[in-house]
């Protein structure tokens, strides 16, 4: 059985794929260091599968901790999620982004090349394709300028990746360009679990509809959009974890150094306003929500063009709108105050 080493696996999206990966077969380690996230999302992810995961609680930022797991496994592939992702808060505290999303990455590089482990697929995001990017965006557009700091190191994490598949060391890299990951796993188990004021649109909905929160803030009603508010193109975290399993079966057919980006989401942008309305008519509960001044650096609308992820990876979603809707509410509901302090 193919061994996994996944970098922030007890994250929101990394639980998901690790879900996914022990369905599949996989064996999966896990090495996180809980900064953004919960012991117990794994625990739960190993009920579900009924299936053990391997867990090093430690940084990425400790490289002998990160060199000690490469000789203690043979690892076939990694797939790096670990790293901090708020755009806010990059704002704020660049060099700690900086820092914590490239030394980690370098490091990752650095033991991946030291015990010949070769393939790896990359957590990145729709934010590399920069501000003035026409849509949808495809693969082809060049890398642009991130909007924060947090975009920023997954433009210049890509560019590293594909400089160091340049010269020749082997490394055969799936960079996966997530574009809006929301929903929950069918069984309520296991889902997002912000740590303080969620950044995202939908933790927010769902804390609101819970009566942790009490009020959606939107921001900006005078976008060029239809109703005025901003257009994403949100997709289910399951077809997501899903995306990753595809791309890990992609790369162990391929047998020479290769970068390759794929986008993946649905195609279809919704609106933050109706991504409020679909909630409230798939779940039933009502939420509250102002229209407030517009945020720095939110654009007005994109979306992707997952074509050639179909094409070469085999990968296409199959959740609804409606799922995700009620997928985020049945573990919100489930779990009014995220995962219990274990
Ligand atoms: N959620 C999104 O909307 C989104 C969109 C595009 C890209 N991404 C990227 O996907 C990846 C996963 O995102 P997520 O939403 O699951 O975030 P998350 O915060 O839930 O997961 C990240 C995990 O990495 C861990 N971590 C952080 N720094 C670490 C370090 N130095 N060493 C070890 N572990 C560390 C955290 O504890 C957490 O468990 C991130 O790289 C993120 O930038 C997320």
């Amino acid at each position: 059985m193919k061994k996994v080493l996944v970098t922030g696996g007890a994250g929101y999206i990394g639980s998901h794929t690790v879900l996914s990966l022990l369905k599949d077969g996989y064996n999966v380690v896990v090495i996180d260091d809980l900064s953004n996230s919960s012991r117990e999302s794994l625990t739960r992810v190993e009920a579900l599968a009924q299936r053990k995961v391997e867990f090093i609680h430690a940084s990425l930022l400790d490289y002998d901790k990160l060199c000690a797991a490469f000789t203690t496994h043979q690892f076939d592939s990694v797939i790096h999620f670990a790293g901090l992702k708020a755009v806010g808060e990059s704002i704020e505290k660049p060099l700690e982004y900086y820092y914590t999303n490239l030394v980690s990455t370098l490091n990752l590089c650095q033991c991946m090349l030291k015990f010949s482990v070769n393939k790896l697929v990359f957590s990145s995001s729709a934010t590399v394709y920069g501000q003035g990017a026409s849509v949808p965006y495809t693969e082809d557009l060049p890398l642009g300028r991130a909007a924060s700091p947090y975009g920023q190191t997954k433009v210049m994490i890509e560019q590293i990746l594909q400089e160091i598949v340049a010269s020749k060391t082997g490394l055969q890299v799936a960079s996966l360009r997530y574009f809006n990951p929301i929903g929950a796993d069918i069984s309520g188990q296991i889902g997002e679990d912000p740590l303080g004021i969620p950044n995202n649109l939908m933790p927010f909905i769902a804390q609101v509809a819970v009566g942790k929160r009490d009020k959606l803030a939107i921001f900006g009603g005078d976008y060029p959009t239809e109703d005025g508010t901003c257009e994403r193109d949100y997709i289910h975290v399951s077809d997501l974890a899903k995306g990753h399993i595809k791309a890990l079966k992609w790369l162990g057919e391929q047998h020479h150094s290769l970068y390759e980006a794929f986008n993946l989401g649905t195609g279809t942008p919704y609106s933050v306003l109706g991504i409020v309305k679909a909630f409230i008519e798939y779940t039933g509960v009502d939420i509250n929500f102002d229209i407030v001044k517009r945020r720095d650096g939110d654009l007005a609308a994109f979306w992707a063009d997952s074509s050639k992820a179909k094409a070469i990876l085999g990968w296409q979603c199959k959740y609804t709108l409606a799922d995700m809707m009620k997928d985020t509410w049945r573990w919100q509901s489930n779990n009014p105050n995220g995962y219990p302090n274990v």
